[in-house]
């Protein structure tokens, strides 16, 4: 184990081969990728890099945010997204205090900018925060002077999804410049496509997303410029045809209006990832799904088991990344 103190920060008790780039980075706030550059993701890449060299000594400890309070605010369930978080700052040393809806005063009536407003006064630095309506975190970020992270508001980002996913693809494959990366699924619905759309295309992959038109995003045909241009390809096995990556989205039943699907029965048969389709793919494609899976529904349970599938991966990178991300903020940002 190292235990020499860095050039770049003694408390992280690591010797990191090149200091990280900690200059570019600008963020006193994490809400999308939208205005992150190509140098700031690599950033927290590579400080990922350097949480999971923590992640890997018998003592996943490091005093970095010791004194730091971190709080998660959840109005949506959550997994992957709120343990992640708490694993994360608790290697960091931070004291972190875990809250949900039920046990929120927003049940007697309270407001959310009163409950944040209650978080700061009790010491929040920072509060990662998901909600079931787009904007949420914004309105927050702008109210307290706590750092916001977005865990994920309504149909519109899920930025510390993307940025764990981007690590995964990066794990495997070194960077992902002219990569092709097939998304499939619910677009619509889908924070984690939008802010992944944002990811990989500053980092240079080459996006198709593929779904029925009922369910694609205003703004993403190549008339708008709401996104940056992506193809769109509605046969599942033109759209898998030489990918790299394939990335399936979960169908979101619980967003679904009436009337964007026939029936899921057809849904199933047009757009579950079958090994049989996957083979379209190219032979050392990687197949990823943020989580939670309906297996059988948009994916088969023998690709979501089977030797391509990083969906494991990206959940343990999760707790790296998210290091990474509470690090940064850490030190500071405009
Ligand atoms: N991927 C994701 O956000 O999962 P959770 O809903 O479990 O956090």
């Amino acid at each position: 184990m190292m235990t020499t103190p860095s050039k770049d920060d003694p408390t992280l008790l690591v010797k990191t081969e090149k200091p990280l780039a900690t200059s570019v980075w600008s963020h006193r706030h994490i809400l999308g990728l939208e205005d992150f550059t190509l140098k700031e993701i690599e950033l927290v890449l590579d400080t990922a890099d350097t949480m999971k060299e923590v992640l890997s000594r018998p003592i996943k400890r490091v005093p970095t945010l010791r004194g730091k309070t971190i709080v998660t605010l959840f109005y949506e369930p959550s997994t992957r997204t709120r343990v992640s978080f708490e694993l994360a700052a608790k290697n960091l040393s931070a004291d972190v205090v875990n809250l949900s809806a039920s046990s929120l005063s927003a049940t007697k009536g309270e407001s959310l900018v009163d409950t944040l407003d209650t978080l700061e006064s009790l010491g929040a630095d920072i509060v990662v925060m998901r909600h079931p309506h787009s904007g949420a975190p914004y309105i927050a970020a702008k109210y307290l002077k706590a750092s916001i992270i977005n865990a994920g508001d309504g149909w519109h980002a899920h930025p510390t999804q993307a940025l764990l996913d981007l690590y995964t693809i990066c794990a495997h494959r070194g960077n992902l410049k002219g990569l092709k990366v097939v998304i499939i699924g619910d677009i619509k619905h889908s924070r984690v496509a939008r802010s992944n759309i944002w990811g990989l295309t500053t980092m240079g992959a080459e996006v198709t997303v593929c779904c029925p038109f009922t369910l694609l995003p205003i703004g993403l045909d190549k008339e708008q410029h709401h996104f940056p241009k992506v193809s769109i390809q509605p046969d599942i096995e033109l759209a898998l045809e030489g990918a790299d990556v394939v990335m399936v989205l979960r169908l979101q039943l619980e967003r679904q209006q009436g009337g964007l699907l026939p029936s899921l029965r057809e849904y199933v048969k047009l757009y579950q990832l079958t090994d049989s389709r996957l083979k379209k793919a190219k032979a050392e494609a990687l197949v990823m799904h943020p989580g939670p899976v309906n297996e059988g529904i948009e994916i088969s349970p023998d690709v979501a088991h089977g030797p391509k599938s990083v969906i494991a991966e990206q959940v343990t990178n999760g707790v790296a990344v998210r290091m990474a991300l509470l690090y940064l903020l850490s030190r500071g940002g405009e």
